[in-house]
């Protein structure tokens, strides 16, 4: 007693040989991987829980590495066997795993991938073309809401729809201006931008954050109060991946009524299509900031004239009022849809999110589901739209977009709240005088890479067709749809020059503060990808 014993002394040098020895067992006696020893030296040393060390760190020849990988792919082109794939994943499960990793990546000399959700579309949170880890974040997922305040924090490793959820639970008349999709994930959505069915009344998911908890450089963990207001703007929307690990957020709720209003309105060509997409550009950025009508196009089999391809305009609307205020509403500004009452039907907000999500009217609980619903390759490209397309604008895009087949348009209005938002006061700048966003989509079900360069070129052709319409110098881009056809450099290690290609059009005049934040936290680039956010070079 009194004296400390010589066992607990020994026992840490004892039981790293030991990990060590197991490791190679279990590795069927390939010789283990450099990196991996020297990281798990280090991971084990810091958070001095050895015995966790299997069931967070999977190294390429642990039977679960694959399974734990591709468990957070969204996008079947990168899940192939030349992708290429992570040295370690780790997979923390409290924050001090995650300060290990970013220390230990650093002293292993190895690159850290962020992954949350993993819906970026071109898998940057978990490829990369350097040696790399995963961090991968599903295991932080708490979501805690205080409706005293009416806020709450949620980890990044949460998904939007488990953050809605939770919000529901607690208050009918809540609700968050988040993604669309409920499987997104919490840490990418918010630090890009993020935006749904709420963005023209109360603006982005950035415009809603309140704090923020994140793992710097130096495994320090900061929050508003301790990283400072300059890096604290940088993560509403600058993306996360070039600052830090963003470990949650402090969210702002906002107020819903206990009954909104959904309709799916859709007509094809021979319905005058062509007529509503048109008339649409004038209203659904102009219309009262309670609603949103989002206009989805795609080519299909035509009802009437068979064997042909035509176009169908779908809109899918969300109305925080009644049926009758709406469909009065759109009788005046918007007579040609011809909105009727047993059109539209009302519901709370979680039901509308669910009724969006898969149309229909299910349990909240599938918003907790977060296995994906499919797996196919996809291409997306985005653009912004300032003046309205002309008629014969529209109809040459059907024309190619009958051509490509499986492709499809989404046009999400802007105005309202988001008119009023200053375009510096978070990086994300696509402000007063837009109208909407398309997001551009190719899907394809085959694999291989004919197929890959066949529809990634009819994506850059539908794009490239839609130049004279939209917006120019810069041609504006939304960082939340990743798109590596503007400005690419494998390494990550992109020179201002680079940078300000890609740079630009996702964050307009922002693009040079975020650069400023990043040379003062980020010196040396460690937190670095294909469209990070690049720091200046140091003087000499
Ligand atoms: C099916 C689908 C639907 C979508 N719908 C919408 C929508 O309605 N609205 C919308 O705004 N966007 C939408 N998106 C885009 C989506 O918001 C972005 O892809 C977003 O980045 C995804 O976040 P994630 O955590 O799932 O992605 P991830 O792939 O995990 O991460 C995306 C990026 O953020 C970085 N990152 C992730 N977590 C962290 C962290 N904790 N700290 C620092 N950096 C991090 C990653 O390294 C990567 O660069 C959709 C995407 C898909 C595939
Ligand atoms: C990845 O490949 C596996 C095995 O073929 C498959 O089961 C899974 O659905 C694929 N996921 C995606 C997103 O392509
Ligand atoms: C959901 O929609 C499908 C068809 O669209 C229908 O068969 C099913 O009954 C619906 N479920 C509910 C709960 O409304
Ligand atoms: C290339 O794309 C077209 C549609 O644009 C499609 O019809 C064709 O099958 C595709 N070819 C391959 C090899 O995928
Ligand atoms: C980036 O790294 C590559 C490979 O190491 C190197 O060839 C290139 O010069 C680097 N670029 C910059 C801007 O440092």
């Amino acid at each position: 007693m009194g004296h400390s014993s010589p066992l607990p002394h020994l026992s840490i040098p004892l039981i790293f040989p030991l990990i060590l020895l197991l490791l190679h067992i279990s590795a069927s006696w390939a010789a283990p991987d450099p990196v991996y020893t020297s990281f798990v030296q280090c991971f084990s040393a810091r958070t001095k829980q050895p015995s966790l060390i299997s069931q967070i760190v999977y190294a390429q020849n642990n039977p679960s590495y694959t399974s734990v990988l591709r468990a957070y792919i969204r996008n079947a082109r990168f899940n192939t066997t030349s992708t290429p794939k992570p040295v370690i994943i780790v997979t923390p499960t409290q924050e001090s795993h995650v300060q290990a990793s970013v220390l230990c990546s650093k002293q292993s000399g190895i690159r850290i991938r962020i992954r949350s959700g993993g819906h970026d579309y071109e898998g940057v949170s978990y490829v990369s073309q350097e040696p790399y880890i995963i961090l991968d974040m599903f295991n932080l997922r708490s979501v805690a809401v205080d409706m005293k305040e009416q806020t709450a924090w949620v980890q990044a490793g949460a998904t939007i729809g488990e953050l809605y959820y939770r919000i529901s639970e607690k208050s009918k008349v809540h609700g968050f201006p988040s993604a669309v999709c409920p499987t997104v994930g919490v840490g990418g959505n918010l630090c890009g931008g993020g935006y749904g069915f709420m963005l023209r009344k109360y603006g982005t998911t950035a415009d809603n954050i309140l704090d923020a908890k994140m793992v710097d450089v130096n495994g320090r963990i900061l929050d508003r109060n301790s990283m400072g207001e300059d890096l604290f703007w940088a993560l509403r929307g600058g993306g996360g991946a070039s600052f830090g690990v963003i470990l949650a957020y402090k969210i702002n709720l906002v107020a819903v009524p206990p009954k909104v209003t959904v309709f799916r309105v859709e007509r094809t060509l021979e319905e005058s299509a062509t007529d509503i997409v048109y008339r649409w550009q004038h209203v659904a950025p102009n219309t009262d900031e309670n609603l949103f009508m989002r206009m989805l196009i795609q080519p299909v089999t035509s009802p009437v004239k068979k064997g042909e391809m035509t176009i169908r305009a779908s809109i899918v609307a969300l109305f925080l009022g009644t049926a009758d205020d709406v469909v009065a509403l759109l009788g005046k500004e918007f007579p040609e849809l011809g909105l009727k009452k047993e059109d539209t039907r009302e519901m709370s907000w979680i039901e509308s999110i669910v009724w969006v999500y898969n149309g229909n009217v299910t349990s909240p609980n599938v918003l907790l589901n977060r296995e994906p619903d499919s797996a196919t390759f996809g291409k997306r490209k985005s653009d912004y739209v300032q003046t309205p397309i002309p008629k014969d604008g529209l109809e040459g895009l059907w024309k190619r977009m009958i051509e490509i087949g499986e492709t499809g348009l989404a046009f999400n209005p802007y105005g309202g709240k988001m008119s009023q938002i200053p375009a510096s006061a978070v990086p994300f700048p696509h402000r007063a005088g837009n109208l909407f966003k398309i997001q551009y989509s190719v899907n394809w079900k085959d694999g291989g890479i004919e197929a890959e360069n066949n529809f990634t070129a009819q994506a850059k052709n539908l794009y490239g067709y839609m130049t004279p319409f939209v917006s120019k110098n810069p041609r504006s881009a939304f960082l939340n749809y990743r798109d590596l056809d503007i400005g690419i450099n494998h390494h990550g290690n992109n020179s201002y020059e680079e940078g300000k290609v890609y740079g630009t059009m996702y964050f307009h005049e922002n693009f040079d503060r975020l650069v400023k934040v990043k040379t003062e936290v980020d010196p040396e680039n460690f937190f670095r990808n294909e469209q990070s956010i690049p720091p200046l070079p140091r003087k000499a």
